[in-house]
């Protein structure tokens, strides 16, 4: 009988472990696989954006306008899939915080690019920004430890940043 008892306790503790499982992923599941975020989570996608910003910055420094645009249209995909699938995470309003910190910033630096003269210190300084909102939103949900700096001009990558012609 006590074997019984427990043995119930313990299936209904898998069940609502897996019902937590299946509610924490709904949202992620809603999404198609193109989203970056459906396919990795806050975390990784996190990681692609500092990749991009970093070869955004990359591309900055050697004022290839094309190729910090591409990276900027990278950072917008992810952004946008973070406030379209994470309203959420941790307890804070990440979609939220990414479309009035974030996103308003991304909008600056694509001006910045699109404008007719082209103006480098004005590029440099919005990519600067870029990263220092990174840097806000991490301190406003509790992760001030993951800082970025707002230059650089170390590239790890396989790739040629100066422009092409
Ligand atoms: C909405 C607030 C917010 C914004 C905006 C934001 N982050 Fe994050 N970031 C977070 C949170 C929350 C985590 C922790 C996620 C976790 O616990 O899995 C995180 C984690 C990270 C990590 C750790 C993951 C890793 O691979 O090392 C990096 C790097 C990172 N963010 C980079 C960036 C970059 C670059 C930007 C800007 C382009 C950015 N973040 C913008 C909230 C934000």
């Amino acid at each position: 009988m006590k074997k019984t008892v427990l043995l119930n306790v313990i299936l209904g503790m898998l069940l609502l472990s897996f019902v937590t499982i299946a509610c924490q992923n709904q949202v992620i599941e809603e999404a198609e696989p193109e989203h970056i975020v459906a396919v990795k989570g806050l975390a990784e996608s996190m990681y692609y954006m500092q990749v991009y910003s970093h070869k955004l910055l990359l591309a900055v420094n050697h004022e290839n306008l094309e190729l910090a645009d591409f990276y900027h249209h990278e950072l917008e995909h992810i952004a946008e899939d973070i406030i379209d699938f994470i309203p959420e995470y941790g307890g804070q309003p990440i979609g939220e915080l990414t479309k009035s910190m974030l996103m308003p910033i991304l909008d600056d630096f694509e001006d910045a690019v699109e404008a007719e003269e082209v103006n480098w210190d004005e590029i440099r300084n919005r990519a600067r920004l870029i990263i220092r909102s990174c840097n806000a939103c991490h301190d406003a949900t509790g992760y001030a430890y993951i800082k970025m700096p707002e230059e650089t001009d170390m590239n790890p990558f396989l790739q040629v940043f100066e422009p092409i012609d």
